[in-house]
């Protein structure tokens, strides 16, 4: 793989300044934000008041602890629109999450919100390897979804040739990497292994092909699955981290040179990390859920979101702002089995250690005399692959499980191409317990 990383003169210089400087634009801005959410957003005049904090209160970073939490019940309730910060003809761009039930959470972005969204987006590209001048593959869905406008425009930025493919029509993304030759993708892992099966298909070798890098996310994704995308296809593959609420893509960043968990872009977004069950902060480096606080964001000023997304505050090392740990998983995802917690990317990491076995996979989780159980249906990696090569397969992930995660569960390995391929973010789990 070619050594992609930035020149220190590329930066922007508040990507390598001291930390005192970063802390004292965010306390600057900080200021500024929680003033604007409060004079502009009655939701939040009404929560800071409940609490008895006023933005004056905010004397230090350390006192933004004594301000409400904002959560997605919140958003749903000021729904459409009632969140904004400014009136709606001043917003330049509506997105939304889709939620599983009932109402979008819809955000929205002024033109100055857009510009810094792009600003951000073309930083994480530079971080990941990007240069103006490539040509940029972007196979994030287009559309109310964050993730394909949210590259696109910071693709242009950033200089490059923009190639918006969108999600779906998965051999047609082979054929246009073979033919416009990009030197970056922008996809969702899981999407990129649809695409990997599509190249294999095709008789093609994904490793002979243009690409450099892979900017990879919106969903979870372990290093197992880094170190099997990479050798596949002969590329960096980086973790791009994000969410609507908060902007979208980019708000945090791998840097290709170090690959060492997303570099959050402090100078306009505030992190916290707190115990999910007091909301007390915990220290850096401790585990918990990731808060955050918006400082620029005019259209949707956002004050100590809960993401629900469990991970650890690390220091700087390619930059002077603070890393995210590669987040393993959100606390919706999270399965309780027979009182043990297990996570989707538990079972991934595993799933990587077979060899005999292709990287997709599905859980079921069905209930049988009041007993839940955990199905894993996979492939085998080799459609010629016979009954006890499967079977061994199965048997040494069900094995790798119960040592690594503690639980019993089935294994079913079936013909490559059964486990349903995604298309954007993967549906990892599938509860088909009855509900009582
Ligand atoms: O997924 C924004 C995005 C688009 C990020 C493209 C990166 C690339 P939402 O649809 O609002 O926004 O979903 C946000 O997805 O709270 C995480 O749970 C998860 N997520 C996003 N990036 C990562 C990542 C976009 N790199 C939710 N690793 C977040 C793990 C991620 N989870």
């Amino acid at each position: 793989m070619k050594d992609l990383t930035p020149s220190r003169a590329s930066l922007d210089p508040i990507e390598i300044a001291s930390r005192d400087e970063i802390s004292a634009l965010q306390l600057q801005r900080l200021r500024w934000s929680l003033n604007h959410a409060y004079t502009n957003v009655n939701h939040y005049k009404k929560a800071f008041d409940k609490a008895g904090v006023h933005p004056d209160d905010l004397k230090s970073l350390d006192d933004l602890s004594k301000f409400p939490f904002t959560v997605k019940s919140d958003l749903r309730d000021n729904y459409p629109f009632e969140m904004f910060a400014v009136p709606r003809e001043q917003v330049a761009r509506i997105h939304a999450s889709s939620g599983t039930t009932g109402k979008p959470t819809v955000v929205g972005y002024t033109a100055a919100d857009i510009e810094n969204w792009a600003t951000l987006v073309a930083r994480s590209m530079r971080a990941s390897g990007t240069k103006p001048g490539d040509a940029v593959h972007v196979a994030y869905g287009y559309g109310l979804f964050t993730g394909g406008l949210g590259a696109h425009y910071g693709a242009e930025k950033l200089g490059c040739t923009v190639i918006p493919v969108s999600g779906g029509m998965t051999e047609r993304q082979v054929t246009l990497i073979n033919d416009f030759k990009p030197s970056t993708i922008m996809v969702t892992p899981s999407y990129a292994l649809s695409i990997l099966d599509a190249f294999n298909a095709q008789n093609i070798d994904p490793r002979d092909t243009s690409l450099d890098v892979g900017i990879f996310g919106a969903e979870p994704w372990t290093n197992a699955m880094r170190e099997e995308i990479e050798n596949a296809f002969d590329m960096h593959a980086v973790d791009i981290y994000g969410l609507s609420e908060v902007m979208g893509p980019g708000v945090a960043n791998e840097c290709v040179e170090s690959k060492d968990g997303p570099t959050i872009w402090e100078d306009h977004f505030y992190p916290e990390v707190i115990n999910p069950d007091t909301g007390e902060p915990v220290a850096d480096g401790e585990q918990g859920e990731l808060v955050f606080t918006s400082l620029t964001k005019e259209a949707f000023p956002i004050i100590r979101y809960r993401t629900r997304d469990l991970t650890r505050l690390l220091p700087g090392t390619a930059r002077s702002m603070r890393r995210m740990e590669k987040i393993t998983g959100r606390s919706d995802d999270m399965i309780i089995l027979r009182g043990v917690n297990v996570f989707p990317t538990q079972i991934e990491e595993q799933l990587m250690r077979v060899e005999a076995l292709a990287p997709h996979f599905q859980i079921e989780l069905t209930r049988d005399n009041r007993l839940d159980m955990m199905t894993i249906h996979t492939e085998c990696a080799d459609a010629a692959a016979v009954q006890s090569t499967m079977d061994e397969a199965a048997s040494k992930l069900t094995r790798l499980i119960k040592d690594a995660v503690g639980i019993s569960t089935v294994v079913k390995v079936a013909s490559p191409g059964a486990v349903a391929r995604s298309q954007g973010k993967a549906v990892r789990t599938v509860d088909n317990r009855p509900k009582d």
